[in-house]
């Protein structure tokens, strides 16, 4: 065992959970005791770093949970600068800083997407700290990574939900729409739609045309074609949708909010969802007379065991992280370029959403297996 360096680190998991989660903290772990560093987990996110509830973690502790869902450790939304106590939101940063020198930490290990970015690069800015965070997410929306890990595993839930679909719309000549997450980035429904096979796929970043979608179906119903699957991501707008929301913008001088789900409930910083699959099966019935089934997937693809892809995926950016933890190398995000595990200053990835650009190769390949995407190509 090459002990060749001394400290501790503490480790949390923050936002929505993945399958990938535990794979993360057991290589993190692992790789960190392997160079001599002790572990602390700190639960359910930044609220347990506040609060100061923690665990020490050893061998025993991380070992079995390579394939395990969810994550030990807890998650929460919570975010140090913005905390709700009795109802009130108040900056309990000062309480977070306290707790990491309590602990006598020499870096923070945040497993988080974009939020979690955020929130671990204030607590560096703002109190000092020293923090190396991961890139989790099934929406596969954080920058300067190619891939964020959750994602293969989400979009492999996904795909077999939409091969399901596919047997059972055959049966009864349906059309079948399946609404797949990824907030406000499309990854997760590109990337399952043409796995699945999906007919049409609708994606935020491709503002669609109701009336493109059901001229697309009305001719597969001509052509004899007994099913038609529709993947929408749970952010899609219409170009109707798309030109208000420009025009707001441009009438507030650029101070509109942008992006977001028309029809979704924000509550705090994440929306509620309310499933636009509905929306989209009633609107399709109204102006083509097509009856469509709504299946929406919602958490179940965060959940279960992740993919032997995000599992080797897990495994090689922990033990990266336990390996630059002990070259005390921080204020980083540990991320895969190129097939390499590489970090990244921090301050580059945070405030930028990586969503799926329009030339984007995957889009080319899902027109040219003649997949709608809802615009005039
Ligand atoms: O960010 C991951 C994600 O699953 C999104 O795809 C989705 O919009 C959101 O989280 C759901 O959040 P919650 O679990 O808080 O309902």
């Amino acid at each position: 065992m090459a002990k060749q360096t001394t400290g501790t680190i503490g480790i949390l998991t923050a936002g929505g959970d993945c399958p990938g989660l535990n794979a993360v903290i057991r290589g993190v772990a692992k790789a960190a005791m392997h160079y001599g560093l002790k572990v602390v987990g700190i639960q359910d996110g930044f609220r347990g770093l506040v609060e100061n509830r923690t665990t020490p973690i050893d061998n025993k502790l991380v070992s079995g949970i390579l394939t395990q869902g969810g994550t030990f450790l807890g998650s929460s939304r919570d975010r140090p600068h913005k905390m709700k106590v009795n109802g009130r939101t108040v900056d309990l940063t000062a309480e977070a800083v306290k707790t990491y020198h309590k602990l006598k930490l020499d870096c923070l290990v945040c497993l988080g997407g974009n939020g979690t970015q955020k929130s671990a690069w204030r607590l560096h800015e703002r109190g000092g700290i020293n923090v190396l965070t991961l890139p989790k997410t099934i929406d596969n929306d954080v920058a300067g990574t190619d891939i964020t890990f959750g994602f293969d595993s989400a979009m492999a839930i996904a795909t077999e939900a939409i091969d399901r679909l596919h047997t059972t719309a055959t049966s009864h000549q349906r059309v079948i729409v399946c609404e797949v997450m990824g907030h406000d980035a499309g990854w997760l429904c590109l990337g399952s739609g043409i796995a699945g096979g999906a007919d049409v796929i609708l994606i935020p970043e491709i503002p669609y045309d109701l009336e493109i979608v059901a001229q697309h179906l009305l001719r597969r119903r001509r052509a004899g074609k007994r099913f038609s699957i529709i993947a929408v991501a749970e952010g899609i707008i219409s170009q109707q949708e798309a030109r208000a929301r420009a025009s707001a913008q441009h009438s507030s001088g650029g101070t509109a909010e942008a992006g977001g789900v028309p029809g979704a409930v924000y509550h705090g910083i994440h929306l509620v969802q309310e499933p636009v699959a509905s929306r989209l099966a009633r609107q399709l019935q109204q102006l083509a007379g097509l009856e469509a089934r709504v299946t929406s997937l919602g958490h179940v693809q965060r959940g279960g065991t992740p993919t032997a892809f995000d599992r080797l995926l897990c495994t090689r950016l922990g033990t990266k992280a336990g390996e630059l933890l002990a070259k005390k190398q921080y204020n980083i995000m540990v991320a895969l370029k190129s097939n390499e595990c590489v970090p990244v200053p921090l301050q580059k990835v945070v405030g930028i959403k990586r969503v799926v650009p329009v030339d984007h190769p995957w889009i080319k390949t899902a027109r040219l297996v003649e997949t709608c995407l809802g615009d005039e190509e």
